[in-house]
């Protein structure tokens, strides 16, 4: 199948404070401005920030590699900001290790959940792959797709 996400809106109450800071969580580079909004592109999706008055926050949920997530998390313990280990404990200051994995919860300053796991509980026993950002699957999955 040929389908994919290409873009998303990510509402925020500045688009481009919040893109830089993000594609810092992400280890990205923030390209500036593309026409309206303030993307921060991971993978071949782009996450547009765009400013809104007001806005319901969002949940976004990302598959990473162990090493980006060690990555990740040390930027987000750099940034001083509260994280956590569930969706109910996203301030706990602890990570979870459920499905075999890592995984870590912190809210942005617009309130955004931004979670990172090792291990997809979407789509169990699915991980990041090492190598080109694409994924792997395990091959009972494999099977059904
Ligand atoms: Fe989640």
């Amino acid at each position: 199948m040929a389908i994919q996400l290409d873009h998303t809106i990510v509402p925020a109450h500045d688009k481009e404070v919040s893109a830089k800071f993000m594609a810092h969580i992400f280890g990205v580079e923030y390209p500036g401005l593309h026409g309206h909004f303030a993307p921060v592109r991971i993978g071949h999706i782009a996450f547009d920030f765009d400013n809104r008055e007001n806005f319901v926050s969002n949940h976004y949920a990302f598959l990473v590699t162990e090493e980006e997530f060690d990555g990740i998390f040390g930027r987000i313990q750099a940034t001083g900001y509260k994280y956590g280990s569930s969706p109910m404990a996203q301030d706990n200051m602890e990570i979870n290790t459920r499905h075999g994995g890592r995984g870590v919860y912190f809210k942005d300053d617009n309130q955004h959940s931004w979670e990172f796991v090792t291990v997809s509980y979407s789509f169990p026993g699915l991980k990041a792959a090492d190598d080109d950002g694409g994924v792997s699957m395990p091959s009972a999955m494999a099977a059904v797709s």
